[in-house]
């Protein structure tokens, strides 16, 4: 959230806190027998249980309404019983604290977001600046598939969230990428569940292994930032159980997060956070979610805002009460005390749910470090932090393409470098997913301190910079823009791409795009697709280098997926790098030169064309009402997202889901079946030895694929089901990996019985470097009666009056 404050016209209300100060206030701070209680969790709840009963009905509802943003920005009402002295400026909000004559619980503090910790970095009255660090984007950490290393990651951000003072962390993201050109995709992970899911658990379980709470976020289905307060997904039982919200399921069972924040959209006709069914039958009743669920900062039209802030629609004074009795604990930003004291008095309301919400959210904030008093430091160690964000960055970049061994180049060569961004490089995309961080490396400056680079291009390139460089129109946006110089236009540009041939031993080129909050991408030119400029440069500099029989190479620092099959043919590498956090320069080069063997595998397809994705023509939805905004988004894909869809309509892609090089080569054998014991609750067990035949070092991230039988439901012809990847292997040396697929991930859902059930069959399970199968020999195994894993609520996610399966358009070929 930024800088949209100054256009909030909300009504302010007034704080009626009881403050009832006379006698003795009895801390509740006590953590003497919760440290020797087995289930921590149920001690919380307990004491919560009895703190509801010393709180009035208006301390109840204050602690339902968060107070919202920053006081420095956000002309709102303050936070209650925010600890003297312990604000941290610039966060997005807070849980209201409360102080009676028995309690006096501090309010908690909550901050984005999904790639570093969000804050001012300046503070009134003191002459210092404080940083936090950027880390890489979503879409690169899940790249890594390397659930250590985020773990790791996710344990130091969690100490620069604590020790900065903040209570829950927002993040992290972890919607499906259902279409490329969604504009917080950098913000997410995968376009598959059980990646989302996994990669999420690693990363809260390290956050949280600090003290503090991470809040998964966007639950569910927020699969567009275009009229984001309003776009309703409209998708089926079953594509919302095994894609959208498996992801979800897999990281409340895998990491218990202390928070879930609903979604802005609506889901078949109804908000998220006034769904019952969503937060309360599926979060709590069937996954046993313990933690506590925020809304999105006015999320179901609490506050009559227009998705880009600037309209009133008309806002829904039952919307809060509603949330609160689906399930929704905690809504944010605040001012929704009076209706919730309507709704209490028109009898919409009742205690029993106030109660519900008030508990779920005490049980967590116990946890706090703000709770418990802790001093912190403001001084998290920045240089360790910026370094495993450097190292996390370059193990998790995708070498697309790397033909005659173009890569990598040897450290003393000299290179010739060509693009703006380069100059302007992209630490991470915008809005709330932004992070201010001390400085950004960037590429140009990476690469010198590795290679010889050619100053000329490299001062053309920085000027050209400062003088055309334009603000960036987008929403949310921060920073600047520009088009690349057309060579046909600039002699100077052609007479440095002659002479850098000629003296030079490769040429890099970075292609650069910045995306995010509040607005989504486009599938044009400058965009999705190559601008003319930027196809005119890889043109020139490959015609002019090739003709030299010397290579080319394109690094790609961008938000999300873009199409190189226009492209690919005239170069020699591709280097996925997406955006590297504060030292994408350095982990460029790093990758460039080989210093770190390249292992990042795609965690989302790169399609032939945008026209492929088998949501274009549904993306970001439909105007329905006919206000000029798309409201409605029809899933027709169902559960053919990504390369579900691809593997299983034989759609060619440009890079495959899950593909990646190295610069060494593995060999994958004796992959089996060690152990079977799928019952509803039991798991089965595969292992494969990864051997390194190559002669550098490197990790192998592998990948378990299955085909299943189709009885009773149509299956994807591959689906994962599991991934693990080595230690860094030398040359020669192998590694047996494991790999465990529970009942549950194996299973599918049947909507017919509102269970998920392994249907009768032989299975095809292959063991591999990439969703593309082609060349692998299955394993198989055989389950003979159908397994009925678990069960779930009847009558839940039902689509909306008027719809049914008929009304969507099923995908083919
Ligand atoms: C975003 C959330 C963010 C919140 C607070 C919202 O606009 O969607 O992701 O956590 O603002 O900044």
């Amino acid at each position: 959230m930024i800088a949209y404050r100054q256009k909030l016209k909300l009504s302010v209300v007034a704080i009626a806190v009881s403050m009832g100060l006379a006698g003795t206030i009895v801390g509740c701070n006590d953590n003497n027998s919760t440290s020797q209680v087995q289930d921590e969790e149920a001690q919380f709840r307990a004491k919560a249980e009895a703190m509801v009963k010393d709180l009035s009905l208006s301390e109840k509802l204050d602690i339902l309404q968060g107070p919202g943003m920053d006081l420095n920005t956000y002309a709102g009402i303050p936070p209650i019983n925010l600890e003297e002295g312990k604000d941290v400026p610039g966060i997005a909000g807070y849980i209201n604290g409360v102080k009676n004559e028995v309690l006096d619980i501090p309010a908690a503090k909550l901050s984005d977001g999904p790639a570093g910790l969000r804050f001012s970095p300046t503070r009134e009255g003191q002459s210092g600046t404080f940083y936090a660090t950027a880390w890489p984007i979503g879409s690169l950490l899940a790249s890594s598939w390397d659930t250590d290393l985020v773990k790791k990651v996710g344990e130091a951000f969690g100490d620069e969230v604590k020790e900065y003072g903040v209570d829950f962390l927002l993040a992290p993201g972890m919607n499906i990428q259902r279409n490329p050109l969604l504009g917080r995709n950098f913000e997410y992970y995968s376009e598959d569940p059980v990646v989302s899911g996994k990669i999420a658990a690693a990363m809260v379980n390290g956050v949280e292994s600090n003290g503090v709470g991470a809040t998964i976020k966007h639950f569910v289905a927020n699969n567009a930032e275009t009229n984001r307060f309003f776009n309703d997904s409209i998708a089926e039982p079953r594509t919302l159980r095994e894609i959208y919200l498996r992801s979800f399921q897999i990281a409340v069972e895998d990491s218990q997060p202390w928070a879930v924040m609903s979604s802005y959209n609506l889901l078949n006709g109804t908000y998220v956070d006034q769904r019952k069914d969503v937060l309360t039958d599926i979060l709590r009743d069937e996954w046993k979610f313990k933690g506590l669920v925020m809304s999105d900062w006015f999320a179901g039209n609490v506050a009559g805002l227009t998705s880009d802030f600037t309209g009133d629609v008309g806002r829904d004074p039952e919307s809060a009460a509603k949330q609160i009795a689906a399930g929704n604990n905690l809504i944010e930003p605040g001012n929704v005390k009076e209706d919730l004291q309507a709704s209490y008095e028109n009898g919409t309301l009742t205690e029993e749910d106030i109660d519900k919400s008030v508990v779920a959210i005490l049980t967590q904030v116990q946890k706090s470090p703000s709770y418990n008093h802790y001093q912190y430091s403001e001084s998290p160690d920045l240089n360790a932090h910026i370094a495993l964000s450097r190292l996390a960055a370059s193990e998790s970049m995708v070498l697309l393409k790397n033909m005659e061994s173009a890569l990598p180049i040897a450290a003393d060569k000299k290179v010739a470098t060509f693009g703006t961004t380069q100059i302007n490089t992209f630490k991470g995309g915008t809005g709330s997913g932004d992070v201010n961080s001390a400085y950004v490396k960037d590429i140009a400056s990476g690469l010198a301190e590795q290679f010889d680079v050619n100053d000329g291009l490299v001062s053309f390139f920085s000027d050209y910079w400062d003088q055309n460089k334009v603000s960036n129109p987008a929403l949310f946006a921060s920073g600047y823009v520009i088009e690349e110089p057309s060579v046909a236009a600039v002699p100077a540009l052609q007479e440095l791409i002659a002479s850098s041939a000629e003296s030079d031993d490769a040429a890099i080129i970075t292609i650069g795009r910045q995306a995010g909050e509040g607005s989504d991408r486009s599938s044009g030119k400058g965009d999705y697709l190559l601008s003319d400029t930027e196809q005119e440069m890889i043109t020139a500099v490959a015609a002019a280098f090739h003709a030299k029989g010397k290579k080319v190479t394109v690094v790609l620092n961008v938000n999300g997926v873009i199409d190189t099959a226009a492209w690919s043919d005239s170069v020699d590498a591709i280097l996925l790098a997406y955006m590297g956090g504060q030292e994408t320069g350095s982990a460029v080069a790093d990758v460039l030169s080989g210093a770190v063997n390249p292992s990042g595998k795609l965690a989302q397809t790169m399609p032939a064309s945008y026209s492929d994705v088998p949501s274009s023509t549904t993306f970001p939805g439909t105007d329905v009402d006919g206000d000029g905004l798309p409201d409605k988004s029809y899933y027709n894909e169902g559960i053919y997202v990504g390369y579900r869809y691809y593997t299983s309509f034989n759609k060619p892609v440009s890079y495959a889901f899950g593909h990646g090089l190295s610069y060494t080569t593995f060999a994958y054998g004796n992959s089996a079946v060690t152990s079977n014991t799928l019952t509803a609750g039991g798991n089965l067990t595969i292992t494969t030895t990864i051997t390194n035949t190559g002669s550098v070092a490197g990790k192998e991230a592998a990948q378990v694929y299955v085909n299943a039988p189709e009885n009773k439901l149509k299956k994807p012809t591959v689906e994962l089901k599991a991934f693990d990847k080595t230690a860094l292997l030398a040359a020669g040396e192998s590694e047996v990996l494991t790999f465990n697929i529970s009942a549950q991930t194996l299973s599918s859902f049947d909507p017919a019985n509102n269970e998920w059930i392994i249907e009768p069959g032989t299975y095809n399970v292959y063991v591999a470097p990439s969703s593309d199968v082609s060349d692998i020999q299955p394993i198989t195994f055989s389950i003979s009666n159908e397994i009925v894993v678990s069960k779930t609520t009847p009558n839940t996610l039902a689509l909306p009056d008027g719809v049914t399966a008929g009304s969507f358009v099923t995908v083919s070929e």
